[in-house]
């Protein structure tokens, strides 16, 4: 495993064609595969420079898939080179499991032993090296830093939502979303369901006025508890709680953050990503067992009032034995429009009443073809701004059902609490209190 910042792994003797394709210039009319798909039998070696080399950063579940989209765009001309994990372990069964899932296109993984970076300052060494595209999927808490390092250094970036776990954070990746937009540098959210054609054509809808002025949104996000890693012997205080890392708000916001942020993103999406007064919520931690379960809570309820007086109510629950659900609803004036059976059931009711009735498709792979064609057209796609103010949205809530106060949205993006430790090593980490509502200060 590498440990030292690496040089170029080869010269690149045309690098100025790839190059110029990567930094959104205007070279793109002279790709020849933005037009038509190259065959699988005439894949261009590596050192060819319109080849698009990506470095992955968090190779567990999420990155491991991410990245055997990132292969499943462009035809084969996108190879990964570089993988970025805190913990070795996590690269090597990530690799194991990219090359065995790509079968016959297991050729694209091209990651030898140098490009193999371990520990907190691997993002780094990643993306230091020779890599046009960086793949992001470790927990949220590092996500400001990542990609604020990936943008700075002018590396198109997909990243998994959420985007950040508190105020500091959510500013951070504004900056970094405008730093992008100057740079014509692509930023593409892991907001999957923006990228789901269904959901499109359902919003798009909405949007439209197929159901009038919008009075009410509801979603749901009830689902059963999280896996746990015991303890083993030699783990760190620090190590036991990355494995761990879902149940520890500074790495994962809290669920409603880490994974009921789906359901307020397509809040946000209906509400035309306009940003909320105020949010007030509850939530509880009642069910929760075993030190792994760290301190988060179980359960969540919020209530966003927005202008004009619309109110967008979530609820989201991780427990076991209870009912799941995880349905959008969305009430205007002219009709209801229901998203239910987890994403595949997409109607409107009243005045303009329809039921989707087209294909689907696979949105965690468009979101990965749609990046990659606009990178080779030169026209960059950046979610910055939507995808961290649907992060927000659900970080004001958790602080709310912390607090147990209201809590505006110019109150929470001002937020100075900053969740984590002031620097990373593997050593003793305290697990900070579980809140309570009315003891616990907004900071
Ligand atoms: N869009 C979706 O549907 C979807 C689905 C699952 C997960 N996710 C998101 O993807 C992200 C990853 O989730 P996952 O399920 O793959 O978790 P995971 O635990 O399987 O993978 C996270 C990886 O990041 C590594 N890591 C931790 N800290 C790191 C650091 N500082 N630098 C480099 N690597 C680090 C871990 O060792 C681990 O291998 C989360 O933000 C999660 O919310 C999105």
């Amino acid at each position: 495993m590498s440990t030292a910042p690496q040089p170029p792994r080869r010269p690149q003797p045309s690098r100025l064609s790839r190059r110029q394709f990567v930094k959104g210039t205007t070279l793109a009319a002279a790709a020849p595969f933005v037009t038509g798909p190259l065959a699988r039998a005439a894949l261009p070696p590596v050192d060819d420079p319109d080849v698009l080399r990506i470095g992955l950063v968090g190779c567990g579940g999420r990155g491991t898939g991410a990245a055997f989209n990132a292969l499943g765009a462009e035809n084969g001309t996108v190879r990964l080179v570089a993988m970025a994990d805190v913990f070795p372990d996590k690269i090597e069964s990530s690799l194991g499991h990219l090359k065995k899932s790509l079968g016959d296109r297991a050729h694209l993984v091209e990651v030898d032993e140098e490009h193999r970076f371990a520990g907190f300052d691997a993002y780094q060494r990643l993306i230091d090296s020779d890599v046009d595209v960086v793949l992001f999927a470790t927990p949220p808490h590092f996500r400001p830093m990542h990609l604020r390092a990936a943008i700075e250094a002018g590396k198109h970036v997909f990243t998994e939502k959420p985007m950040a776990v508190d105020g500091p954070g959510v500013r951070s990746v504004l900056e970094t979303a405008a730093m992008a937009k100057r740079k014509q540098l692509s930023l593409v959210s892991g907001f999957c369901w923006r990228y789901n054609v269904r959901h499109r054509e359902f919003y798009g809808r909405i949007a439209d006025g197929a159901l009038g002025d919008l009075r009410a949104v509801y979603s749901t996000y009830n689902a059963s508890p999280l896996g746990q890693n015991p303890r083993q012997p030699g783990w760190s205080d620090m190590e036991w709680q990355l494995r761990n890392w879902q149940h520890f708000c500074w790495l994962g916001g809290d669920h409603i953050v880490e994974q009921a942020v789906h359901s307020v993103d397509k809040m946000g999406w209906v509400m035309g990503d306009r940003t909320p007064v105020s949010v007030t919520a509850i939530g509880g931690r009642q069910a929760r067992e075993g030190a792994e379960s760290g301190n988060i809570y179980d359960h969540f309820s919020a209530t966003f009032e927005y202008e004009g007086g619309v109110k967008a109510f979530h609820m989201c629950r991780q427990m076991a034995n209870c009912s799941y659900d995880n349905s959008d609803f969305i009430m205007g004036a002219k009709g209801t429009g229901t998203i239910a059976s987890g994403g595949w059931h997409h109607e409107l009711t009243g005045e303009n009443a329809w039921v989707y009735e087209g294909d689907g498709n696979d949105m965690y792979q468009n979101e990965h073809d749609e990046m990659f064609a606009a990178i080779r057209k030169g026209e960059p796609i950046n979610d910055g701004v939507w995808m961290t103010r649907s992060t927000m949205l659900a970080i004001m809530a958790r602080m709310s059902a912390y607090t147990g106060q209201t809590i505006t949205w110019e109150q929470a993006l001002a937020s100075e609490l900053r969740l984590g430790p002031d620097g990373y090593s593997f050593s003793d980490l305290a697990v900070g209190p579980v809140p309570i509502p009315g003891k616990t200060r907004f900071a």
